[in-house]
């Protein structure tokens, strides 16, 4: 294990310098890297935190110098309130095991306005900012969301983090909540917003083989998802451990007026989001017991080896590259059908016993009302096919989707 030496890095919250209690342990004796000894140049970018041990590290390295590194949250330091609507009611963008996400809006903290009692007073739209702030629902949501907000903070080290992963702005004690840039539209909205304009366009023999968002745009999510699904593997060495288009937020790349202007390609970003479940790749010391042991099964977007009776059974049933790979697969075949719960119709039972089977996700899918949607031997398949192999081993690396995805 790695000797504990904390220091204070300045990083940024609210787009305002403060002074964190990020925690730096110095690397191993074995490593010749030097760990920073002075606070950050500059402060406005978290990623100049620890710019003397990352400079001409690779992915792999980065990653890892920043796990064994940052050893604690990000803290956000300014006061939130939870936004209400016209009945007084908290709005909420969301929910899910955990939590409860609310649309909140910061204060500059009281400390913070002390501290810059000699600079100018700002007008009150410069200071006051709206966030997405996760809150946990249940007691033993706690520990989980804090692991959550560790994850976010490595994740916001590294490079690429931006078009990847949603924006981190720190855990806030006091609320024990997570705080989030807000990305109001999850993909599973989007895939219901787009089968009910389907629904009501009417059936259509020209639009009926294709994915409900249409051909160009199915393949352009496709690439983007598959492609952060490689970064998060590869250059960010974790797992997300439960991937489905609920956890996906997609931030708009036109406004609102060019948005209807565009047609043929996927016109957000689509975010990963909710890192509960994450686990951190570490092939030399196998599973990181730091982590909170909690795992999400969301079937059928869960793979099936997690699934099996044997794994359940056991208690091995911690995700994996492979399993995130299966997962994105079905929530790609969720997309281009328009169907959120891949077998509509099917009782949760019928829908547990599909998912344990779930390397037949496409013949299922072709029995439902929307099949025609994944055409035999059509790109769709094409793509899903090779990631959804009944043996993990067998399914295809994220390297090689990427570029099956770019074809
Ligand atoms: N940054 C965000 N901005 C807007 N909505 C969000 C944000 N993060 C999450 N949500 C919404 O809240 C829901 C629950 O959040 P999630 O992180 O998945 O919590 P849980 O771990 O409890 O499942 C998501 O499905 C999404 O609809
Ligand atoms: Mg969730």
């Amino acid at each position: 294990m790695a000797t504990s030496s904390p220091m204070h890095l300045s990083l940024e919250t609210n787009h305002k310098t403060v002074t964190q209690p990020i925690t730096i342990q110095t690397p191993t004796s074995g490593s010749n890297l030097t760990p920073p000894v002075t606070p950050i140049g500059k402060e406005n970018d978290p990623k100049n935190a620890l710019p003397d041990l990352l400079i001409g590290a690779n992915p792999a390295e980065t990653s890892a110098l920043v796990k064994r590194n940052v050893c604690t949250p990000l803290n956000f330091t300014d006061e939130l309130e939870i936004c209400s609507d016209a009945e007084e009611r908290p709005i909420e963008f969301g929910r899910g095991a955990w939590s409860i996400v609310y649309k909140a809006r910061s204060r500059p903290s009281a400390t913070i306005a002390a501290i810059a009692i000699n600079t100018p007073p700002s007008s009150p739209t410069a200071t006051t900012r709206v966030y997405a702030m996760k809150s946990p629902v249940r007691r033993d949501a706690r520990p989980v969301l804090q692991a959550e907000a560790l994850a976010l903070t490595r994740l916001n080290f590294l490079p690429g983090y931006e078009r990847y992963v949603v924006p981190f702005h720190g855990y806030h004690t006091p609320t024990e909540s997570l705080v989030m840039s807000a990305v109001p539209l999850a993909l599973s909205t989007y895939i219901e917003d787009q089968a009910d304009i389907m629904r009501k366009r009417g059936p259509s023999t020209a639009t009926m083989f294709d994915p409900v968002q249409g051909t160009e745009a199915w393949k352009n999510l496709a690439f983007k998802l598959i492609s952060g699904l490689e970064w998060l593997h590869k250059t960010a060495g974790i797992i997300h451990g439960d991937i489905k288009p609920h956890n996906l937020l997609l931030r708009p790349l036109f406004s609102d007026d060019e948005l209807s202007a565009s047609t043929d390609t996927f016109p957000y970003e689509p975010l990963f989001a909710d890192f509960s479940s994450a686990l951190d790749i570490s092939p030399e010391n196998g599973r990181d017991t730091t982590q909170a042991s909690m795992s999400a099964f969301t079937p059928p977007f869960t793979a099936p080896e997690l699934l099996s009776l044997a794994s359940l059974k056991s208690g091995d049933v911690d995700p994996t590259p492979a399993s995130d790979v299966f997962s994105l697969a079905a929530t790609l075949v969720a997309a281009a059908t328009g169907d959120l719960l891949l077998y509509p119709g099917s009782s949760n039972m019928q829908r547990l016993a599909m998912a344990r089977d779930g390397q037949r996700i496409l013949e299922f899918t072709r029995c439902g009302s929307n099949g025609s949607r994944v055409p035999r031997n059509g790109f769709v398949e094409k793509l899903i096919q090779p990631a959804i192999a009944k043996d993990p081993a067998l399914r295809i690396d994220t390297s090689e989707w990427v570029m099956l995805a770019n074809a």
